[in-house]
């Protein structure tokens, strides 16, 4: 009993990188710069694959709001997206081009960061966060991510 035990520890700790992620966690992580246009400042961080914009945001402790928690409802996780992502990524529903006509800041390749699911391509890209958010789901509300 002792002897599978220390065999489950074993291969529990070798699965564990020196970062303390996973092998399965970090072979899903990116890196995702986000430019800040409210003061220009920048910041690079994981991103995790599989995850949407708005999440990997909030994960990493980057300001993004997500007012209807991501149901396309409000257009508080609007970001701006480079010219090549945007074409990589499949037109938008329509319910998501109703909430982005009501984003503040509005470019050609904005996106709602909720709807957009990171994958390995994505990684080193640069998202671009307005400088105010239009908030009209609930006054104020700012989620916690989970
Ligand atoms: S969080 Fe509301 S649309 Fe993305």
């Amino acid at each position: 009993m002792n002897r599978i035990f220390r065999q489950v520890r074993y291969i529990s700790l070798r699965s564990r990188s020196l970062s303390g992620h996973s092998e399965g966690q970090q072979n899903n992580l990116i890196k995702l710069t986000w430019k800040r246009l409210k003061d220009g400042n920048s910041i690079t961080t994981d991103g995790w694959v599989g995850m949407n914009i708005m999440r990997s945001a909030q994960r990493a402790g980057i300001e993004l709001e997500g007012s209807c928690e991501g149901v396309c409802a409000c257009c508080t996780c609007h970001v701006i997206l480079e010219d090549d992502v945007f074409d990589a990524l499949e037109t938008p529903e329509e319910i998501e081009e109703d909430m982005l006509d009501q984003a503040f800041g509005l470019k050609e390749t904005s996106r709602l960061g909720c709807q957009i699911t990171l994958t390995k391509e994505h990684d080193g890209m640069v998202v671009t966060i307005p400088a105010a958010t239009r908030n009209f789901y609930v006054d104020g509300h700012v989620p916690q991510p989970h």
